[in-house]
């Protein structure tokens, strides 16, 4: 009895016991929950408000940008003219957030500011795109819930500015500087600077002095350690098992609305393609042997009469290739447009074709089909031709003759995959918003995060997988390829 008494005593003195205890706790979750809801209160808000909420439709697509000092971009622009003495200045193209002039069209005013057209330069992304990002429907003001992080330093323009006559440490100082910055910030440590990423918007040789061939090309912004851990959107990618991915050239339209899109498409697909095929461009003689095809194309352009050819002097502002109007033109009237490699194996004038509604005829993988892998699907020939190079240099084959060999409901049936492609190769103006259709600055920024999203899953992710087969030789006899 007197041990149940000992137990009833104890299971009496228990309550008031626990309720003590309960109460302490309740104080301390009170006294920390209040503490963390000061300290972070903003971060609570922004969490409970959307990043928790499954429904939430930014979720997994927030952007935080870092607010760099004016001397990573704004300043960069003021000096636009630094460029002139090589590639003629730099200025005229800043205009309209970065689109350039408005374009006024003479001959059938269709091709106008008005409709959404610019002369716009193909080395202008740097700028439209952090200009695009203002319209990004995500972003947000902290880092702590972003899912990538946007560096807007206008690398492209840095590299213009300072390549001709200009040491190494002056090509890199910018660079070297912005590193500095950012490895200081808290946003970079958390991963290392892995979910950042910039806009570069040239080649990615320009930015890999060390990698290159001539050592005398370019700034090594993607060769130091912070420029390797970000994700670098160029125009074309290296390969080099790297961060550097490709992004469409900027082309001449810039649509301000879905209604532009559809209107614009409408247009396309009504064309009367009169050409066969169509080149635009100057001759390349003195590229390296592999590409070296340029030549062959003008040649067989030349000869043959289904072809248009709207031959360009190889001087910088050589004006009859700097009229976008007469090349959107001619491209609208052609069913094929010749894509071969010049200086690089990619070029400004695939997106421009494509967006006349012209197939591509590539005659080099390198040219399209290893690059951007974001904007451009994966069934390579349901929208372009390709006809492997050593085809034509070695083998002396005709491109008219391969096209003709096309049947005509293939071609049409590619002409529509094109005209579907065009909002995906085109960039949006950056002062206005599509409503629905996404443009080529929204496919990047999926892209980034996926990348990201991959990264923090611990995966391993490069750019430098290019793909490991080329396209089947589908017109010609395969022997060569
Ligand atoms: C971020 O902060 C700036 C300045 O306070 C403000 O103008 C902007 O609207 C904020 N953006 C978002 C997405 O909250
Ligand atoms: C790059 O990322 C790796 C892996 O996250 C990290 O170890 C390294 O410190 C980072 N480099 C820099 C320069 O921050
Ligand atoms: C500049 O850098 C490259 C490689 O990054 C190097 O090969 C070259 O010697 C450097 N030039 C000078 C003058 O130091
Ligand atoms: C693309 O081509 C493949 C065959 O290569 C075909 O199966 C597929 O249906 C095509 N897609 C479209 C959208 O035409
Ligand atoms: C290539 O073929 C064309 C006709 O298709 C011919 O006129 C030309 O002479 C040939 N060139 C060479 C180098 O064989």
């Amino acid at each position: 009895g007197g041990a149940k008494g000992v137990e009833k005593a104890a299971a009496s003195a228990l309550p008031p016991l626990r309720l003590l205890a309960i109460l302490a706790v309740i104080a301390w979750t009170l006294f920390l929950y209040l503490q963390f809801s000061v300290l972070s209160a903003a971060v609570e808000v922004e969490e409970v408000s959307h990043g928790a909420d499954s429904a939430d439709p930014c979720r997994g697509r927030y952007v935080y940008v870092h607010d760099l000092p004016p001397r990573f971009n704004a300043d960069i622009i003021r000096d636009c003219r630094k460029t002139e003495d090589h590639w003629g200045d730099m200025c005229g193209f800043v205009s309209n957030a970065g689109l350039g002039r408005p374009l006024a069209d003479r001959a059938d005013g269709v091709i106008t500011g008005e409709a959404g057209w610019y002369g716009t330069h193909q080395f202008a992304l740097d700028f439209i795109f952090h200009n695009r990002m203002r319209q990004y429907e995500c972003l947000t003001n902290h880092s702590a819930v972003a899912n990538a992080v946007f560096v807007p330093f206008y690398a492209g323009f840095d590299f213009a500015r300072y390549h001709w006559g200009y040491d190494n440490t002056t090509r890199d100082a910018a660079s070297v500087d912005l590193a500095e910055w950012l490895m200081a910030r808290p946003q970079w440590r958390r991963m290392g600077g892995r979910d950042h990423f910039l806009v570069a918007g040239r080649t990615g040789w320009d930015f890999r002095r060390s990698n290159n061939v001539d050592p005398d090309w370019g700034n090594d912004l993607l060769a130091m350690p912070a420029g390797r851990n970000m994700s670098v959107l160029v125009l074309e990618s290296t390969f080099l098992h790297s961060s550097d991915y490709s992004v469409p050239y900027p082309t001449y339209f810039h649509p301000r609305s879905d209604a532009d899109v559809l209107r614009w498409q409408d247009r396309v697909r009504g064309q009367r393609r009169e050409w066969l095929m169509a080149f635009v461009g100057a001759p390349r003689p003195d590229v390296r042997m592999d590409i070296r095809i340029r030549d062959h194309v003008i040649a067989q352009c030349k000869a043959s009469s289904a072809c248009a050819l709207l031959a360009c002097a190889r001087a910088p502002g050589s004006p009859q290739c700097h009229a976008p109007g007469d090349i959107m033109r001619l491209f609208q009237k052609a069913t094929f447009c010749l894509q071969p490699p010049g200086d690089s194996c990619t070029r400004r004038s695939v997106f421009d074709s494509m967006v006349a509604g012209c197939i591509p005829v590539f005659f080099h993988t390198a040219s399209a089909y290893k690059q951007y892998r974001w904007h451009l699907p994966k069934d390579h020939l349901n929208y372009s031709v390709y006809i492997p190079d050593a085809d034509v240099r070695r083998r002396n084959v005709s491109i008219e003759a391969v096209l003709r060999a096309i049947p005509p409901d293939t071609v049409e049936r590619m002409r529509e995959e094109v005209i579907k492609l065009i909002p995906r190769v085109s960039y949006a103006d950056p002062r206005s918003r599509l409503e629905t259709i996404k443009d080529a600055f929204d496919v990047a920024v999926e892209g980034v995060l996926d990348t990201v999203a991959r990264i923090k899953k611990g995966e391993y992710v490069d750019s430098g997988r290019p793909v490991s087969e080329d396209p089947p030789n589908l017109y010609v006899s395969t022997e060569s390829s």
